[in-house]
């Protein structure tokens, strides 16, 4: 019954969507199960490079089987357009290959509005939300109020609740955030379109992925954004509105607690945040453009769903292991190792000061306010020049990008199974 995990160590953007797609290769199905369009993965397969933002990058192996859980927030618009993207690129997109729970929460262009009215209401103690809505559509369920896929399948009571929905939005947008007023009932009508279109591909999941496990197929679950932004765990408040986590899947997919096999943690080998928050070991100047690149690559540190640089830093251990002991992984995968040639020392954070003391691990729950007070204590560790875009083999690796690996690997307590070295399919070393 394999049930593996696929999570981000950090805060997002560690390059899952490469993870998925290699995993994808031995996996029936392939399920998300928390945020929504926020999320971006860039895949490059030969020349073709594929950004999706709700769909699995696992739905571009043709035997798979993508899932869209009930943990997520799902925007029809942003899913149509991805399903017509696909299929313009010759893949077959039918309600075979994708299911959609009926319990999924969806977002509505009114939630995109007041995302971004509520965030710019912050001011200067805004969050930096990626503006697609997920804040408030994940509010509407939580205060019971949310619109579920699954009420499409009334028609006439599903008109209803959406119209109230976008009434009761706009008082919102008008009265407290003072932003003009929205064309409702055109607004209605095409949300109610797009709805109209993924009737087929809604079911009640959990029931069918649960047979599937029973049945001995391989399911991937794919946790979005990372660790380190998980609601309850994550540097709160900075941190989106779902759980990250590996534990979400249960919930995220309505299924019970069982056995998994695998837990990946996907860490990069240095550190990257988009939006506000803490991060104790940000670079600025030249450092930080030399790890973010110029923008010139897909590849590079600007955001796939907003395109805003990211910020950067060393890889900050410290978190890797907090992340670690809230997902209990059984591996970690590292990406964009190739992007540390050059230097001739590489600061690895492994510890923090906080409070006059030295601390190894956290000692709270990701509390924003307490992680802005600790400064990264460093090990620096030996630089490699050889560009590894080449290497395929762990001995392919110079020795000191191997010493970086083990010193992870030791750090942490945990094997680091695969390395990326590139941003081709092929671009990977994987360890025996
Ligand atoms: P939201 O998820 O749009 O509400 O944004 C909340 C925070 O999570 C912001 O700091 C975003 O930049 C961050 N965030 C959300 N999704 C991602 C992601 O896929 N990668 C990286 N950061 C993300």
């Amino acid at each position: 019954m394999p049930l593996d995990i696929v999570i981000g160590a950090q805060w997002g953007d560690e390059g899952k969507g490469r993870v998925v797609d290699l995993l994808a290769k031995e996996s029936d199905f392939v399920a998300r199960y928390n945020g929504g369009d926020n999320a971006g993965h860039t895949v490059t397969v030969g020349n073709k490079i594929y950004k999706l933002h709700v769909i699995t990058s696992g739905i571009l192996h043709p035997h798979t089987r993508g899932v869209i859980g009930n943990g997520m927030v799902l925007n029809p618009q942003t899913l149509i357009e991805e399903m017509e993207n696909l299929k313009d690129a010759g893949m077959t997109i039918s309600p075979e290959r994708l299911w959609i729970s009926d319990a999924a929460q969806l977002i509505t262009p009114a939630h995109r509005l007041l995302d971004s009215a509520q965030d710019a209401a912050l001011g200067n103690s805004r969050i930096g939300t990626t503006g697609r809505g997920i804040g408030p559509a994940y509010v509407d369920k939580a205060s019971r109020r949310g619109l579920r896929a699954g009420e499409m399948l009334d028609e006439e009571a599903f008109r209803d609740r959406v119209a109230r929905h976008f009434e009761n939005a706009n008082q919102m947008l008008v009265d407290l955030y003072h932003q003009p007023a929205m064309d409702t009932q055109t607004l209605v009508n095409e949300f109610l379109g797009s709805m109209a279109r993924l009737r087929p591909y809604i079911h009640r999941i959990g029931p069918m992925i649960q047979a599937a496990i029973d049945g001995g197929k391989t399911i991937l679950g794919e946790g979005a954004q990372g660790t380190l932004l998980d609601v309850e765990q994550g540097t709160y408040p900075y941190v989106t509105s779902s759980c990250t986590t590996s534990t979400g899947i249960f919930s995220g997919l309505g299924i019970g607690v069982q056995p998994v096999r695998r837990v990946i943690g996907v860490t990069k080998a240095f550190q990257t945040r988009v939006g506000a928050g803490p991060f104790p070991t940000e670079l600025y100047g030249d450092m930080a453009n030399f790890l973010r690149g110029s923008g010139s690559n897909p590849w590079d540190e600007y955001g796939t769903t907003t395109g805003r640089p990211r910020r950067v830093g060393w890889l900050d251990l410290v978190l890797l292991g907090y992340a670690h002991e809230i997902n209990r992984f059984t591996e970690l995968f590292i990406t964009k190792l190739d992007i540390l040639s050059g230097l001739q020392e590489i600061p690895v954070c492994v510890a923090y000061k906080y409070n006059g003391m030295k601390m190894r691990s956290l000692d709270f729950s990701g509390d924003a306010r307490l992680m802005a007070e600790c400064q990264p204590i460093y090990q620096n560790l030996p630089g490699w020049q050889e560009p590894l875009g080449a290497c395929r083999r762990w001995q392919d690796l110079p020795a000191a990008a191997r010493k970086y690996v083990e010193f992870i690997e030791q750090t942490i307590g945990l094997p680091v199974k695969n390395i990326s070295v590139g941003s081709e399919r092929s671009a990977l070393i994987v360890r025996d």
